[in-house]
């Protein structure tokens, strides 16, 4: 049985933010989406928000936020994402605009506002970390955030991940803030994989929009497939990091220490997490989760796909 949590999605959609969009739209209590640069530039990710926010039949408040990261330059995945950051489906224009321009206020706002609220970033953590650095308090306000990001081995660099690679300076505020972190990485994502047989899954699950979605997914496989010697199909990254909270039976986890690198030659934007057995490790900061039962979740994601609006 799923627990309701009250969620606060800061996103930058992109394939697998809009099935976590979906996700968290029915089976989380969503209190409002902030949006990030990252897959595509702001303008796009927060156009596709909307999109998918019209989707679920979802009118919660919607706030652009950082256009670019805290240090790095500005760098987007159209390798992966395509130029639109969501290519593979024709969408009508979306219905409303966004609420506002200030995601940092807004996510502080919302926290101070609902004690044990969760943030959930799948994109680059720019706007989480502006948030704690205005509002540190918010630490012991939230329970925790619970984010797609890092893990035991990279996508961008040998070492790195997207997300933390495209902000590590954040990365490191986030992980370093005292806030209780979950972490969904790669070792974790790549075990959900949109197979031939699940985008067909997708495909019937709603007249309207199962075909529309279906053709984000094979667009986002065939970006997989065309850049790994092995892949079935596309992992759907950020889901993970909604199905932890709402469904956490799916998940095998550990506590670790996490860190981000932010300065190696090789290793800038890593997850260093602190696997050794030794007694004298550092304390754990992190819950990083490891194993996902797949059928399970993707049995979810078709069931929230159901959920959606008929029109
Ligand atoms: C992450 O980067 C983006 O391409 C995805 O949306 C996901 O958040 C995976 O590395
Ligand atoms: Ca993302």
């Amino acid at each position: 049985m799923a627990t309701r949590v009250k969620v606060l999605m800061d996103c930058d959609p992109g394939h697998d933010d809009a099935f976590a969009l979906i996700v968290a739209s029915k089976f989380a209590d969503v209190l409002g989406v902030t949006t990030v640069a990252g897959n595509a530039p702001l303008s796009l990710t927060t156009k596709n928000a909307r999109i998918i926010l019209d989707i679920c039949g979802s009118n919660v408040p919607l706030h652009s936020g950082a256009g670019r990261p805290l240090v790095a330059e500005p760098i987007h995945a159209a390798y992966i994402h395509g130029e639109s950051g969501m290519d593979g489906a024709n969408f009508a224009e979306p219905s409303r605009p966004a609420d506002g321009a200030d995601a940092v206020h807004f996510i502080i706002d919302t926290a101070r506002a609902n004690p044990g609220l969760w943030l959930v970033p799948t994109g680059p953590l720019t706007n989480i970390a502006l948030a704690l650095r205005a509002a540190p308090d918010l630490v012991k306000n939230i329970s925790g955030i619970s984010l797609m990001g890092g893990g035991r081995f990279g996508n961008r660099t040998a070492t790195a991940e997207f997300n933390i690679w495209c902000d590590p300076e954040a990365a490191a505020a986030v992980f370093d803030s005292g806030a209780k972190v979950v972490m969904s990485g790669l070792h974790l994502t790549h075990q959900l994989m949109a197979t031939p047989k699940r985008i067909e899954m997708v495909r019937g699950a709603h007249k309207v929009v199962g075909p529309k979605l279906a053709g984000l997914l094979e667009f986002f496989s065939k970006m997989y497939k065309s850049l790994h010697d092995d892949f079935e199909g596309a992992p759907l990254h950020d889901v993970c990091a909604v199905l932890y909270l709402t469904h956490p039976e799916f998940f095998v986890a550990s506590e670790k220490h996490v860190v981000v690198e932010i300065d190696g030659e090789h290793t800038r934007g890593m997850t260093v997490i602190d696997d050794r057995h030794v007694s004298s490790r550092t304390t754990a900061n992190t819950t990083v989760l490891e194993t996902i039962d797949a059928d399970a979740a993707f049995a979810t994601i078709v069931e929230a796909i159901r959920a959606c609006p008929e029109r």
